[in-house]
């Protein structure tokens, strides 16, 4: 327990191949990954990880055929709502991140709801990606830095100075630590487009297992399997004895 990731950062895959073994809609596969994401979520909890979070939809995501994401988009919807009970029993904190101008207002007010009636929870920071891309953060966050030099220029003073820690705290995920652990379901063994800047010194665990199937056993393996990992971050490994 004293070498716990503080963020675990998950890219679940393998819905619409575990639906297609079973003969099922992809959607079906979908709904059963949400299992999956409740006892995941109950059980960083409740070994006390601090931040989880959860590649739910990607920008690319958005041209799936339209009955996909529809469905997709009510899940959410239906699970943003239904969960609130297991956020405040087990004390989590509830916040999306990503492009929402694009989801229907109806989302966007339920997810905001859940937001501020969990705001006050000091257990787990669950954090669902939605409507995200790692192109997408970086983007928004030049545009921001564009506005603060044209501000300061407007105001006669120096352009801000772009540091590592300025940048960070203009990405839409300012003030949520680096994630030290990454977890890939399903074989897959790409990024595709998530956390570009903030995976800079993260470990990477893949594991064949499908989404649906990925529960609490999976994820202590995956911790296990992170705890025999030796992080550098580009020193020697002498320099981090003496740290
Ligand atoms: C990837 O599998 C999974 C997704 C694109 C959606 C993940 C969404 C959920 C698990 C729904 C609930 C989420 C929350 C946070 C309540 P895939 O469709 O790419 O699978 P495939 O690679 O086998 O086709």
């Amino acid at each position: 327990m004293d070498k716990l990731p503080a963020h675990i950062t998950i890219i679940m895959d393998g819905n619409g191949r575990w639906a297609k073994q079973r003969g099922m809609e992809r959607l079906f596969g979908h709904r059963a990954g949400t299992d999956s994401v409740r006892e995941c979520c109950e059980y960083a909890a409740q070994i006390g990880v601090r931040y989880l979070s959860l590649f739910a939809f990607s920008e690319e995501n958005w041209n799936r055929p339209e009955s996909e994401v529809n469905g997709l988009m009510q899940l959410m919807a239906k699970a943003v709502v239904n969960e609130k009970p297991t956020f405040q029993k087990n004390n989590i904190r509830f916040r999306v991140i990503g492009d929402l101008t694009r989801l229907e207002p109806s989302l966007r007010e339920e997810i905001a709801q859940a937001e501020l009636e969990t705001a006050q929870n000091t257990g787990l920071t669950l954090i669902v990606f939605l409507s995200y891309s790692g192109k997408w953060d970086l983007l928004q966050a030049a545009t921001r830095y564009g506005a603060m030099c044209m501000q300061a220029a407007g105001q006669g003073q120096e352009q801000p100075s772009l540091t590592p820690e300025l940048w960070a705290n203009l990405l839409a995920t300012a003030g949520i630590p680096d994630p030290d652990l990454m977890i890939r379901t399903s074989g897959e063994q790409r990024i595709s487009n998530f956390l570009l800047w903030q995976c800079a010194y993260t470990e990477f665990y893949f594991t064949d297992v499908l989404w649906p199937d990925f529960r609490k056993g999976d994820l202590a393996k995956a911790i296990l399997d992170f705890q025999t990992r030796k992080r550098r971050f580009g020193l020697t490994g002498e320099q981090i004895i003496e740290k």
